[in-house]
């Protein structure tokens, strides 16, 4: 992607996310073969332990197994992983500039790729933040589709918000990547209960849980970004 679309997404993803209230909130991008040709200091990669330690889903081990041998440098996956690194750098730098005093263990962070693009989002979680999520998904709008994606994807009443099933699939994604508990959910079962077409934004559950999301509509894509709402003490009590 050129720089100046860069720019333009960035400033539409502004626009689209500002009633979230993020609160200090940034976006990184990189494109996957740029970033096949960087080197990372010693520095760098220590720095990277403690961000990947932050992303949501991490945490467990189930989920993300230790891999007995990285993937092979040609892989797309090891491209992937590379560009998703090199994002999450970025967000460190400027994050840390906007708020000098954070430290990593602040910070929450989401990571999509598609087609040639990693996309990260991160912000640094303060007072009253610290129990929520967020989440991130990219979405090539030309990309191909099984059929009857949308019946197998949502609900009946799921259907009258009239959302095309890839904007359904990203809404989905990236509130399950905000959900800090979606160890053992599926990302269908993330429920889109509201959904106001001009601004693009909306609510979804589940469970107990609450997202607020925003979709921005931009060229080929769509992305969306998610915030898990902070769940209400009861979800913590035993029965
Ligand atoms: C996690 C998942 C949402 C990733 O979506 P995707 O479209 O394959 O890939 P994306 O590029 O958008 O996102 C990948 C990133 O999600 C993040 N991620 C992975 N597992 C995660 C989790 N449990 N929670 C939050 N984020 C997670 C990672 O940062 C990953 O990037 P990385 O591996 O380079 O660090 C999806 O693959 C998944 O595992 N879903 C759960 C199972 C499920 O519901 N299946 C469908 C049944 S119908």
């Amino acid at each position: 992607m050129l720089k100046k679309d860069w720019e333009s997404l960035r400033a539409a993803l502004g626009i689209s996310i500002h009633p979230l209230q993020l609160g200090t909130w940034s976006v990184a991008s990189r494109d996957l073969e740029d970033s096949a040709r960087e080197e990372l200091s010693e520095t760098a990669k220590t720095a990277l332990v403690a961000l990947r330690g932050q992303l949501n889903g991490f945490s467990n081990p189930r989920q993300n197994p230790p891999r007995k041998q990285p993937p092979p440098a040609h892989t797309r996956r090891m491209r992937e992983r590379l560009a998703g690194d090199l994002c999450l750098l970025d967000l460190w730098g400027s994050l840390s500039k906007d708020a000098p005093e954070s430290s990593i263990s602040e910070l929450q962070l989401s990571l999509t790729h598609s087609q040639n693009l990693a996309v990260a989002l991160g912000r640094v979680a303060r007072d009253g933040q610290r129990e929520e999520g967020i989440g991130i998904d990219l979405e090539f709008r030309n990309r191909k589709l099984i059929p009857n994606l949308l019946e197998r994807i949502t609900e009946h009443e799921e259907r009258r918000f009239g959302l095309h099933a890839l904007q359904v699939w990203t809404i989905k994604e990236a509130c399950f990547k905000a959900n800090r508990f979606n160890a053992g959910s599926a990302v269908t079962e993330h429920r889109i209960r509201d959904f106001d077409p001009e601004t693009n934004s909306g609510k979804a559950v589940i469970g107990k849980l609450h997202f607020d999301f925003a979709l921005t509509i931009w060229n080929d894509w769509y992305l969306t970004v998610a915030r898990m709402n902070a769940p209400k003490h009861g979800l913590f009590l035993a029965p």
